[in-house]
Parts: C-alpha cells; structure tokens; sequence
C-alpha cells in the first residue's frame, strides 16, 4: 500500500511532464502547418504567375504599355532551360539590363554546369548557353541572341517591335490595360489617434500609404482605402468627463474646443489627480461601450474636432481615405469573442483574455480584466470584417516597424481561427523606420514636443517659395504658376523624401537636402519635367508630325526607350515588395538618361542669326513626348503633383 501511495506523486510528475511534452508539440505541430501554408500558398501564387507571364510571351505580339520584358525573358529562358535540360529542377535564370555588349544578358550557363556535374554530367559553360539558345522559342521583343566568352548570353531587343509599343504609348497615353485578375486590395493606412497629435510617424504612414494605393490603382486593381483612427477606448472616459464638468450643456451648444491636445492634457491630469474624477471616467467608457445617446453625442463631438484636424492635412497633400476607425467594430468585436470562446481558443491570465498564435512571440489580448477590448480585439474583428465581408483578396497594413510583432500575432491568430487563409489571402505588414532631425535624434522640436504637421507643411510652403525666389523664379512666373510651383515642390519633396528611402530604415527629415535641384530628390525631377514640357510647348505648331516613327537609332535614342521601357518591370517588382523607393530610383534613372539624350541627340536645330527653328526631328521630339508621359505618370504614383511650368 506504501509503495502504492508513494508512486503517486511520482506518476502526476510523469503525467505533468508528458502534457507539457504534449503541448510542446501541439505548438510545433501548428508552427509547421502554418509554415507549410505558407509554402503551399507562396508555390501556388508563383505557379500562377508563371502562368500569367508565359500568357503573356504568348501575346507580346498585341501593344501594350505594360509589358514586362523582363519576365517575358525570364519565362522564355526558364522554358528553354528546361527544354534543354529537363532532368534539372527549375532554374531560375538571371537577366540583366544594361551591359555594354548587349541589350540584357542571361548568365544561367555557370549555374547549370554546376548542377549538371552534380548528377554526374560534365559541360562547358559555353556548351551549356548554346544549347540553351538552341532550345529558345522565337518570340518577336528579341532581333538575335548570341553567346559570348564562357557562356554568357547576350540578347538583342528588336526596335522595330518595341517602337511600336512607344508608338502606342504615343498614342494612347501610358494606361494599363486591365489586370489579369482584378483584386480587391484593402489598404490600412495614415490611421491616427483622436485627441492625440497626428505626428510624422502618422506622416509616413499617410505617404508611403497613398503610394501603394496609387500604385494598385494605375494597375487597375480594386482598392479600399482605409483609415483605422483611433476612436475608441479608454481616453474617451476621461475626454467624456472632462467635457461634461466644463460644457454642462453640450448636447445643446456645440462646446467651442479648439485645441483638443490641450484638452486631452488637462482631463489627463485630472484624470492622474483626482480619483472622484477617475472613477466616473471609468463609468463614462462603459456607458460609451454600451452606446448610452448622450455618451455617444459627446464621442462624437470630440471626434470631429479631431476629424476636422486631420482633413486639413489630408486636403493639403491630396489624400483620399475612408474613415472607419476601431469604434466601427464594437459589435463585430462582442461576436468575435464569443467565437473564439465558443473554439476553446482563449485562456485565462490573471482576468485577461488572451490567445496565443502558433510561432508568436507575444500573444494578444482580447479581452481586459475589466472586460473591455483592446487595440489587439479591434484589429482581430477589422481583419474578420476585411475579409468575410470586404472580401479582401489582399490586406496591408502600413506602420511603424515598432508594431511588427502586434501584426505578426495578429496574422497567426487569425489563421488559427480560421479567419485567414493564408493561401486564398495575402496579408502584407508594411513597416517603416523613425524621423530623425537633423541631429540624428527622433524628431522633435528645439523645446522637445512633437512636430505639429500644419506647421511642418507650412514650413515647407515657405522654404519652397524662398529657393523659387532665390532662383529669380518669381520675375518669370505668373502669380498663379508661383502658387502651384510653390505647392508642388513643398509638398512634392516632402514626399519624395520620404519614399525615396528604402521604408524599412530611419531618414532624416532636412528641407535643406529634400529641397536640393541636384540628385535624387523631388526639385530635380520636376525641373527635368518642366524643362522636357517646355521643350514640346516652345515649338508650338512646329511639330504636328505625330504620325512619324519615333527615332530610336542613335545610341542614346536607344539607351533612353530602353530606361522607359522598364518601367512595367519597376511597377511589377513594387508590387510584390511595396518598396516605392525602386520607382524614385527608377525616375531619377529616367531623368538623368534623358539628359544624356538631350546632350547628344539634337531635337530642334535653329538659325544661328535669327533663332528661328529650321529644323525639328519629329522622331526625337516623340521621345521628349513620351518620356515626360512616363515621368508624370510616375510621379503621380508618388503622390506628387507636376507643374508645366516653375
Ligand atoms: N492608431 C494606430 C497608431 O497610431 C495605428 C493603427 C494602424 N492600423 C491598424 N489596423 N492597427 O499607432
């Protein structure tokens, strides 16, 4: 009987240890079939747009102005290799732009003899690329391929074939035709705070967002452009008191809060001192939660003052959001929880309620001791209401970096519940880094508050009209030109700061350098535009000639449409990373390849005495035309607006 008794204690520890084991593997299991998801659903979008591109080598007879030579390359390539060697697993070959010896250059021959000798099979590089050119289907963007030195493949565009699609573009403006599959893409972007500070942060997200927008807009996706403001939450009791105490009769008078900040400090400062004040905070956000009329009057008279401050910033910099902020999910949160109680998916901790997702290094919190919801609550139901009844095929989220791991869990927990499927919908973090100042430090003013963005843009306004005077812009100018130059530049070079930098890491915030005409930055590309747009406008009827070839037989003609011609190839690369910078990058190449141009090819020739044009080279003024179309439309994905004279 002792014994008995005294194998007890040791089988619980036994019992214990294996349930531990048990739950070990239960959360690996999980993190490998959320792994294999996302593998399955990574394997089936690149079947799919293998697909797509090898439609589209089959097609790239039809014009078209966003047509990717460059997948339509690879895709050839891929399908020669693989003719040519069958036994190899997909090779995915690198092709370049830009060589000196060709127009792109595939270099997948080394590669290949590396993976033929381990299958026991030796061949020269030099072999290996004449085979493969052997296998290459003919396909009318490419005039001849040849092989070079150790294998090296070089690729000769046809310029007949790619006139005519600068011709068409000529023609038809730079519009894409519809997208293979139309998506329906939610963008959850700018997303400030009522009664708080809408700071550079919010900034950021507000640029980088709109650009992403715009780019799924010119491709002509589906998009929903949404403004997840806080307007809900704890900071509304102490708000909803403090209004009370100070305009007793505000469900009569419109109260007079001007300066909501203000506001806030001072009901914070109550709420930290006065426990009496406190205490009917805490009854004001239940009664809130509960939708009380009176509550609610006074919510939303403290949302609109904040309301009305965000929409001068967004009418200032042309943005365009719809405003569903995390009070729109009240109800859709109280059934979320009941669903994940009902799924046994929440767990007690210390009055919380929390869920973990598998592979999550933090879990979230769904319910609160006190039983209300949470930050992590309302992104669960909005992201349930994205997809369910949005029917999003593509979620992004546009933050400071610092959030990653909240949308990390938020992304496992959503597949745990079944609410995503991560291979039926993409969901895409989109994280930034901080404003420095100047002096490498957070962003902050001399007296260390947070910059007021009004004050920001106003600055900005005004330094962009001081370097347009200081360039004698001023005495040329009308007063409505100086306007909208002034304007595009403060506000162009403020974005183009921004969006320039790869998102991922910090900038720093200088007018000085943003507001630089040399190199990359907003002020140069909109000069270069103005000046290629005076070029065209200076002939006035001098060239009607629309109908002549665009001229593409000197080598800096040729170096120019190239640049323009890979402007689909930029698009298609942004849509996949949501790196605006490769387009900035892009137009910066665009800009600075059409100066050589200009320097080499003469567009206009004049008399020598009398100015007058004696000559103008149609042939050359159509690529002037079109080049300008590719940096306009470029720009615009940016957000910025162009001016046709500054
Ligand atoms: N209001 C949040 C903030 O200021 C940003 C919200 C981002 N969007 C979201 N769905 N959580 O940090």
């Amino acid at each position: 009987m002792d014994s008995v008794e005294n194998s007890i204690p040791h089988l619980i520890r036994d019992i214990e240890q294996l349930e531990e084991v048990k739950a070990q593997k239960e959360l690996e299991r999980s993190t490998l079939e959320t792994q294999n998801k996302k593998l399955q659903y990574r394997l089936k979008f690149l079947k799919e747009a293998v697909a797509e591109e090898s439609k589209k080598v089959s097609i790239s007879t039809e014009n078209d102005s966003l047509t990717n030579l460059h997948s339509i390359l690879v895709n050839l390539f891929i399908k020669a290799i693989q003719k040519a060697y069958p036994s190899l697993d997909s090779v995915q070959p690198a092709i370049s732009a830009g060589s000196k010896f060709a127009d792109y250059q595939c270099n997948a021959s080394m590669q290949i003899c590396k993976l033929l000798k381990t299958k026991g099979e030796n061949a020269s590089p030099n072999a290996v690329a004449k085979k493969i050119v052997d296998c290459l289907e003919p396909c009318d963007v490419i005039d001849k391929v040849d092989v070079s030195g150790p294998g090296f493949i070089n690729i000769w565009l046809s310029r007949d074939k790619l006139r005519n699609v600068l011709q068409y573009v000529q023609v038809n403006g730079l519009k894409p035709k519809k997208p293979a599959i139309r998506q329906r893409i939610v963008v959850d972007f700018s997303s400030p705070n009522v009664a708080k500070e809408m700071h550079v942060g919010h900034l950021r997200s507000t640029i980088i967002g709109d650009g992403i927008c715009r780019l799924f807009e010119f491709i002509g996706h589906d998009v929903l452009r949404l403004n997840h403001i806080g307007d809900w939450g704890t900071q509304f009791g102490m708000l909803i008191t403090h209004l009370q105490d100070k305009f007793p009769n505000y469900l009569t008078v419109s109260p007079p809060i001007n300066d909501l900040q203000q506001f806030y400090k001072e009901s914070k400062v109550l709420f930290d001192n006065d426990p009496e004040f406190k205490k009917r905070a805490y009854e004001c956000v239940v009664k809130l939660q509960s939708m009380s009329p009176d509550h609610i009057k006074a919510w939303k008279l403290i949302c609109d003052v904040s309301r009305t401050e965000f929409k001068k910033i967004y009418d200032r910099l042309n943005i365009s959001l719809i405003e569903r902020g995390e009070s729109f999910y009240q109800t859709r949160m109280e059934s979320l929880v009941k669903e994940l109680t009902n799924k046994g998916l929440l767990e007690e901790d210390e009055g919380r309620k929390i869920m973990w997702g598998p592979g999550s290094s933090i879990p979230l919190t769904v319910v609160k001791s006190d039983g209300g919801f949470t930050y992590d609550t309302s992104d669960f139901a909005a992201l349930k209401q994205r997809i369910e009844e949005e029917k999003a095929d593509r979620v992004v989220y546009v933050t400071d970096s610092g959030q990653s791991t909240h949308f990390e869990s938020l992304k496992n927990c959503a597949i745990r519940a079944g609410v995503l499927d991560p291979t039926r919908v993409r969901m895409d973090f989109v994280g930034f880094g901080v404003v420095l100042g100047e002096d490498k430090k957070k962003f902050k003013t001399r007296s260390g508050d947070t910059v007021r963005l009004v004050g920001l843009l106003d600055e900005g306004i005004k330094r962009a009209r001081d370097k347009l005077i200081e360039k004698e812009r001023d005495k040329v100018l009308t007063a409505e030109e100086m306007q909208l130059a002034e304007t595009s530049v403060a506000y162009g070079c403020i974005k183009y700061a921004d969006l320039c930098h790869n998102r991922n890491h910090e900038y720093v915030f200088s007018f000085d350098k943003m507001l630089e005409d040399k190199g990359n930055t907003a002020v140069y590309l909109l000069y270069a535009l103005t000046r290629i747009r005076s070029i065209i406008n200076n002939l006035g009827d001098n060239c009607k000639s629309e109908n002549d070839p665009i001229s593409l037989d000197h080598e800096k003609e040729w170096k120019l449409a190239k640049t323009l011609l890979r402007f689909p190839e930029v698009l298609d690369k942004i849509s996949e990373d949501l790196c605006l910078h490769h387009l900035c990058e892009y137009l910066y190449e665009v800009a600075t390849t059409f100066n050589e141009f200009y320097d080499n090819c003469y567009c206009i020739e004049k008399d020598g005495k009398t100015g007058e044009i004696i000559k103008v080279y149609t042939g050359r003024i159509l690529l002037c035309k079109i080049t300008a179309d590719y940096m306009d439309t470029g720009l615009n994905i940016l957000g910025i607006t162009t001016v046709s004279r500054m």
